[in-house]
């Protein structure tokens, strides 16, 4: 089935309109696939949430990991280890994705390295004609975030952002209840999250690892030597690579406000705080307020706690809306509608199939929103969270940023979401690494 299917694919690679969806195969771009063809995935950083992308892909019929890719020896042996237990097989290793989307046999690659080489792989994926789930914030900046939008146009393939919520069922559900007006006319969307983080220290520099290929690490981003507190994970607090707070963590709940208000770009951005808890190499703020104002008066608010929770006591991280009738509470596994005086008068929680389990995400939303990329691939399905809408709700995080950085409000232009007024040159756009300029 497989070599005749690539075969297939190869054939009519440029001329695939005709199709329709009544034969077994369906349209979907360059790709195709049958209902029952199986779909070959690679995963593209192994480590944490690559986790929870191999258990996503296991839980679906008739589809496989052939490929894991990571740039890093021993959390390779800890992943081999790890997918013998969990998914009972061991997949190959390629550690470099550039031959990795080579491979024919390879339909769609899972990407959960950090932030600096998201918008690359995708494209580079995309060019391949292999489909995508790239992780939340797709884009560095906001120049990889308008290309992303380009390519998948250009290419054609199906790009899912790691936005898991958007195929939770209550969150589904109570979306649909707020379009009917369950609490009239929506208004505000605040998101929230709160950690107590610890101190990232100073970093000292050190020789690399005999095991990590730090030159393939940095990919896209302008070389610096290796330190000893960036990987794994707390590069997310280093411009060069990671993006902050708002993105890692915001993008999911300014993405649900976004959905909710059904908004796209602000009219203004304002954001106030600070780094108030450690001296140490963090290079974002720790705590942030960001609001989003919107043309017909609707506003979307962030309160980032990374290290301090939210006092008094809030659950870890959600959205609530608020409407002129009423309110809803929504975080990955409930739903919940409050009348104006506050009184509870529905609590829908999320099953125990499709619940979030831990957090580096696992659980059933990574189920049901992988299964849509599936969907989507194979019967043409729409996805939950297309790049060209959902790249919408990391280029507010940019702007968040960049508004932070600034010190002054934002005035947007409503339509492209560029910045109006004056803030930093070339804010658009990062510096790469010599030839590795991104191209579509
Ligand atoms: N959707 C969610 O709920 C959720 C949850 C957690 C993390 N995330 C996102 O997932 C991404 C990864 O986060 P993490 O916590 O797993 O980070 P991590 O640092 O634990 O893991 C990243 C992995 O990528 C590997 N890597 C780096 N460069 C690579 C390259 N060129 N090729 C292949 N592998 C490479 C690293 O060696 C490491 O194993 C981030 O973008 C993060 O925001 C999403």
């Amino acid at each position: 089935m497989g070599n005749t299917r690539r075969n297939f694919i190869k054939k009519t690679s440029l001329g695939t309109i005709g199709l329709t969806s009544s034969s077994s195969n369906f349209f979907i771009g360059k790709n195709i696939l049958g209902a029952n063809d199986r779909i070959n995935c690679a995963v593209v950083g192994v480590r944490s949430r690559g986790k929870a992308h191999a258990a996503a892909i296991n839980s679906q019929n008739n589809s496989k990991i052939i490929f894991n890719c990571d740039v890093d020896d021993i959390i390779i042996e800890d992943n081999n280890k790890w997918c013998k237990k969990n998914i009972g097989y061991v997949p190959k290793i390629e550690k470099d994705f550039r031959k990795l989307i080579e491979n024919k046999d390879l339909d769609a690659v899972f990407i959960a390295t950090p932030e600096h080489w998201h918008a690359h792989m995708t494209i580079m994926a995309s060019q391949a004609g292999k489909h995508v789930y790239i992780e939340k914030p797709c884009s560095h900046n906001l120049y990889e975030n308008e290309l992303l939008g380009v390519a998948q146009k250009k290419y054609g393939t199906k790009i899912q952002m790691g936005n898991q919520q958007r195929s939770a069922i209550t969150s589904i559900l109570a979306i649909d209840e707020i379009r009917n007006g369950i609490i009239g006319d929506v208004y505000k969307g605040e998101a929230y999250y709160s950690n107590n983080r610890g101190s990232i220290g100073i970093g000292k520099i050190v020789q690399v690892p005999k095991f990590l290929d730090w030159d393939l690490w940095q990919g896209p981003a302008p070389r610096v030597p290796y330190k000893d507190n960036i990987h794994p994970y707390n590069w997310h607090w280093f411009r060069n690579w990671g993006t902050g707070e708002v993105h890692n963590n915001g993008t999911h709940e300014i993405d649900i406000c976004r959905w909710a208000l059904g908004v796209n770009y602000p009219k203004s951005v304002t954001s106030f705080g600070g780094k108030y808890s450690y001296q140490d190499d963090w290079e974002f703020v720790d705590n942030q307020q960001v609001t989003f104002k919107y043309q017909d008066g609707k506003f979307i608010t962030w309160t980032g706690h990374s290290r301090g929770l939210i006092q008094p006591k809030q659950p870890g991280r959600g959205v609530t809306i608020y409407g002129s009738k009423g309110s809803i509470q929504l975080d990955r596994n409930f739903y919940k509608l409050y009348d104006l005086g506050g009184n509870l008068i529905k609590h829908e929680k999320e099953g125990a199939v499709s619940k979030t389990i831990d957090t580096r995400g696992q659980g059933g939303l990574d189920e049901n929103h992988v299964g849509n990329l599936f969907d989507s691939i194979r019967y043409n399905k729409s996805l939950n969270a297309e790049i060209k809408d959902a790249s919408i709700s990391t280029h507010l995080c940019h702007l968040a940023n960049l508004a932070q950085d600034s010190g002054k409000t934002l005035q947007i232009d409503t339509k492209t979401g560029k910045i109006l007024n004056s803030i930093v040159d070339n804010y658009w756009k990062r510096e790469y690494a010599p030839g590795w300029e991104p191209k579509v």
